[in-house]
């Protein structure tokens, strides 16, 4: 599908044009006939106007979600899409809508269209809103399936703004980055566990490298043992597949900038292990390596955009199966920084490889770093699918992340740290136990665990993306109903981009 940013004409060369209304509802209560529908959408041809006025409000009143194509002699033929009463709008509205949009255009074999931007929504909100959504609705994951005959795809989408300006064109080429880093995360995330092995999850990442400045180096069993991560490698035991340490790295600031470092959990399959998982829904566990996904698909999306900073990540990647030599509940490991672990629950085996993770992430002294896991139940518990819970300690961190997800449409919620949680991870045998007393509060106390492998002079945020990782029951419409979301990868580029 191929974008580009226009001024809006009224008469456009496309399939279908895209027009916006609106409902003035006040007088409902007293007349239901009082409905006012009206055009929102800047330079729409007057012909659509005169049509709304005879429509019965009961097919079309410009309310919010309403839809009514309109077929003309020859094209453009016009689609209209209801806005409810006019406010201001944001760039995530514009990506809701472009899921009803993609979907009408697709219904109605429309290879050409046009979206007017309706007023109310700043130019550089419609554009980038209309194109991430657009790009975000349109993602497929077929890569498994027999190609399909006659496969019909939408073209070209023009996005119509009142005036056309070069920054508006790339803010689109941005953008596009975004969608794009998006649809990979969601990618390596929907393929399932016997494809997206730790070492296929490598060859995604060194892919990443073609044609930019991003450097990758996968270390292999050897060289993580050498590492002394045995934190990490305990949970591989139990697998047949060799364990890969990801390594990634982006120049593209001063050279004594301190980078931005990015971490994420890449468990290719949880079965749970010894304390093995039920079988109902075992099959979701494909998805527990979205973090290292996210984490991933952020680097390539930095380094394609050329952003001026440094940027490193770092994604432990391997199954927790119960193999011959798994870990068994009460083993104990050592970690990286000299920590001593029960492992009191294998299936409490991503903090365990996070935590070798973050004490070589501490070691490369980086300005901040963020870790994105899908950790724990106990989150999804907590916020459900809607929210990305987040810990922190550091309150610009706080902020800045609060102002990043507000700023690209994404829903975090921050979470209380306190001392109080990491006490219940205080170990009876060892330094640290994986298992808390209690479920309770269960992100909370895993993220305690996490913060002990994080050096304290280095402002660190903790994300658990397991309610939000998947799309669950049509929560995100640009998003397919089942699988991958792509969740906390606007985020993080956005992170990025504001980084200094
Ligand atoms: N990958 C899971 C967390 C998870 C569970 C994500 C369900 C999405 C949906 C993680 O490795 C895990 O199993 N966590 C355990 C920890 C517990 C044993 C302390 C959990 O949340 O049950
Ligand atoms: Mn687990
Ligand atoms: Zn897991």
């Amino acid at each position: 599908m191929k974008l580009n940013v226009v001024a809006a004409t009224s008469s456009p060369a496309c399939d279908v044009l895209i027009v916006f209304c609106g409902s003035k509802t006040n007088d409902v209560k007293n007349n239901k006939d009082k409905t006012q529908t009206f055009v929102v959408s800047p330079k729409a041809p007057s012909l659509i106007a005169e049509t709304l006025k005879n429509i019965s409000s009961d097919r079309f009143s410009g309310a919010e979600g309403d839809i009514l194509f309109l077929r003309q002699p020859k094209a453009p033929h016009f689609l209209l899409l209801g806005l409810g009463e006019a406010k201001k709008w944001t760039s995530e509205n514009a990506r809701r809508w472009s899921a009803t949009v993609l979907n009408c255009l697709k219904t109605e074999k429309a290879k050409s269209a046009m979206i007017v931007a309706p007023s109310g929504l700043a130019a550089q909100d419609a554009v980038s809103g209309f194109s991430e959504g657009l790009l975000m609705a349109n993602y497929q994951f077929s890569a498994f399936k027999e190609a399909p005959k006659n496969k019909f795809s939408v073209e070209k989408v023009d996005i119509a703004v009142e005036k056309f300006s070069a920054t508006l064109k790339k803010i689109l080429e941005m953008s596009q980055c975004v969608a794009e880093a998006v649809n990979f995360a969601r990618y390596l995330g929907d393929c399932p566990g016997n494809f997206m092995t730790p070492t296929q999850l490598g060859k995604e990442a060194e892919s990443l490298t073609k044609g930019t400045s991003l450097k990758v180096q996968v270390w292999d069993k050897k060289r993580i043992e050498k590492e002394k991560m045995e934190s990490f490698l305990g949970v591989s035991y139990g697998s047949d597949q060799e364990p890969k340490f990801i390594c990634m790295e982006y120049k593209g600031g001063a050279a004594k900038q301190k980078p931005i470092c990015f971490v994420g959990k890449g468990l290719t399959f949880d079965s749970g292990g010894i304390s093995l998982k039920p079988g109902a829904g075992m099959e979701e566990m494909k998805f527990d390596m979205c973090g290292g996904a996210a984490v991933i698909a952020t680097m390539g999306a930095i380094a394609k955009m050329k952003l001026k900073i440094n940027a490193i990540a770092f994604v432990p990647a391997t199954e927790n199966m119960p193999g011959p030599s798994a870990n068994k509940p009460g083993d104990i490991r050592k970690a990286r920084n000299g920590k001593t672990i029960e492992v009191n629950n294998t299936d409490a085996e991503g903090r365990l490889i996070l935590a070798d993770a973050l004490v070589y992430a501490s070691e490369q002294k980086p300005a901040l770093i963020a870790d994105a896991a899908t950790l724990t139940g106990a989150m999804m518990i907590a916020l459900g699918n809607i929210h990305t819970g987040f810990y922190t300690r550091n309150e610009k961190l706080r902020k800045n992340v609060e102002a990043c997800a507000e700023s690209c449409g994404e829903r975090v919620w921050a979470m209380p740290l306190v001392d109080d949680h990491a006490k219940d991870m205080k170990g009876y045998y060892a330094d640290l136990t994986n298992l808390a007393p209690s479920r309770n509060a269960g992100s909370a106390t895993a993220a305690a665990f996490l913060e002990s492998f994080v050096d304290k002079d280095i402002p660190w945020a903790h994300f658990d993306i397991a309610g939000t990782a998947w799309n669950v029951s049509g929560r995100l419409p640009y998003i397919t109903t089942k699988g991958a979301s792509g969740a906390i990868v606007r985020t993080f580029i956005e992170m990025a981009k504001n980084h200094k």
